[in-house]
């Protein structure tokens, strides 16, 4: 059986090389060689480790030809994938990508167009690199009923906020160490502002909830405003800090956000360090399931591209019957974030002076939010300033940003800290 590439970067030469060094396991399995026959790059003359033969410019020496009935995208980006994606499915090819932004924005047209031409769209490799978190939604919750996900889904931010508690170094050193080490892009903004892990969550809830949740409807902040002095305070209370996937259903309402998160230090999440990736599927029927693994390179996106290969291989080779999932099936309910219920965490610096607390106090009393607990850290005795930390009990959204603005508007504030969430 051959296949195409459309794309032979950092993940396409990972690819190529376990298709070769794995190729006698993979015969075994299909009772056939399966074998890259073209490979879709910019630059023909660039450095990598594939034969030049097998390199073209011209995505439709595969898209078109008929000895490739599997074509695996891994370009990225979402202008000309999408095209190619959607130009291979109408010629009745089956597509396996690893790319989370087109699958996120256009996966419920692309699976509907696959469906129409009697092939499939699969991409294990768009969440979670080598963690098989679609194929676990998509195949053993079939009868089970995923009701929550938490996870974190986003390597590059996980290991700063991770370098920032352990090694106390602040934001922007560890994005830097991050950027050394390869695990950040030299443009992060879509890591560090939350948009990866949107893109991703979409993709996950999608599956988990038989609809279509796109990242633009979800409720998103990222980390660039975390600071060591949160990170040691969360320390101090007993908890860690994480950028959450969020999203549960109720009575087919889905609520789903990604923002920082102040989770209790025991919880199984707050344990996930560094780079890694870690999923939490609160099920009906099974309960807690807990997936953990590496979440990116090229090695185990790899091996989540291969599994999904292997299994449109086989179903072709044999011809059997197509295994479609339950994705993209109703439309989509999405809760109003102003209703979702949380607690919080606000950090402030105010003058210091007799009857602040009882300003703020007021302030959030009138808008039915309840004090958990005060801490007051820091004086300046120099700049006559105090900084407090407030936690509150659960509270609505809406309550919580009205309050924060009229707090905003006091004139015993001197600056604004910070709002995290507390989960668990
Ligand atoms: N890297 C990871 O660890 C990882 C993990 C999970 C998912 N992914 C996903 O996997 C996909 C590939 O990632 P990667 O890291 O391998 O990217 P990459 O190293 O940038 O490779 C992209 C490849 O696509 C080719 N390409 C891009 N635009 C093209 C165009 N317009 N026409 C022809 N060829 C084009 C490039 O050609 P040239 O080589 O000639 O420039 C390159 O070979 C992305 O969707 C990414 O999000 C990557």
């Amino acid at each position: 059986m051959k296949i195409g590439l459309l794309g032979g970067g950092q993940v396409g030469q990972a690819l190529f090389k376990i298709l070769y060094s794995e190729k006698e396991t993979i015969l075994n399995i299909l009772r056939e060689p399966l074998e890259i026959k073209k490979i879709l790059v910019r630059d023909l003359n660039k450095k990598r480790e594939i034969p030049k033969d097998l390199l073209t410019t011209n995505p439709e020496e595969i898209i078109l030809d008929p000895e490739i009935p599997i074509i695996v995208e891994l370009m990225g980006g979402i202008e000309p994938a999408y095209s190619y994606i959607k130009k291979a499915l109408e010629e009745k090819k089956v597509v396996v990508t690893a790319n989370k932004e087109v699958i996120a924005l256009y996966g419920e047209e692309l699976y509907k167009i696959a469906r129409k031409n009697g092939v499939d769209i699969l991409f294990e490799a768009s969440v979670g690199g080598g963690i098989p978190i679609i194929k676990t939604i998509k195949e053993a919750m079939v009868i089970d009923k995923v009701k929550e996900i938490w996870a974190i889904l986003n390597g590059t931010t996980n290991y700063i906020l991770t370098k920032m508690e352990e090694e106390m170094k602040d934001f922007d050193e560890s994005l830097k160490r991050a950027q050394e080490l390869g695990y950040a892009e030299p443009d992060p903004s879509k890591d560090i502002s939350g948009l990866d892990t949107a893109y991703k969550l979409s993709i996950l809830s999608s599956f988990a909830y038989h609809t279509t949740i796109k990242p633009q409807h979800m409720y998103r902040e990222g980390i660039e405003n975390i600071t060591l002095r949160d990170l040691l305070y969360a320390k101090e209370l007993g908890y860690k800090i994480k950028l959450l996937a969020i999203s549960k259903e109720n009575n087919g309402e889905i609520e789903t956000r990604v923002h920082p998160t102040m989770i209790p230090i025991n919880s199984p999440l707050a344990s996930i360090r560094g780079v890694y990736n870690a999923i939490l599927l609160k099920t009906e029927k099974r309960g807690d399931i807990l997936l953990y693994g590496e979440g990116a390179g090229p090695y185990p996106t790899s091996m989540a591209l291969l599994s999904d290969i292997l299994e449109s291989a086989y179903t072709l080779l044999y011809s059997l019957p197509r295994y479609y999932s339950f994705a993209y099936l109703y439309p989509s309910k999405i809760k109003n974030y102003e209703n979702f219920l949380t607690r919080y965490y606000i950090r402030i610096w105010v003058k210091d002076q007799p009857g602040v607390l009882a300003q703020i106090a007021k302030i959030l009393g009138e808008n039915s939010i309840s004090i958990s607990s005060v801490i007051q850290k820091e004086t300046s005795e120099k700049e006559e300033k105090a900084e407090i930390v407030i936690l509150t009990h659960k509270t609505n959204e809406s309550s919580m940003q009205k309050a924060i603005s009229e707090i905003k508007k006091l004139p015993i504030l001197e600056n604004w800290g910070s709002l995290i969430r507390i989960e668990g």
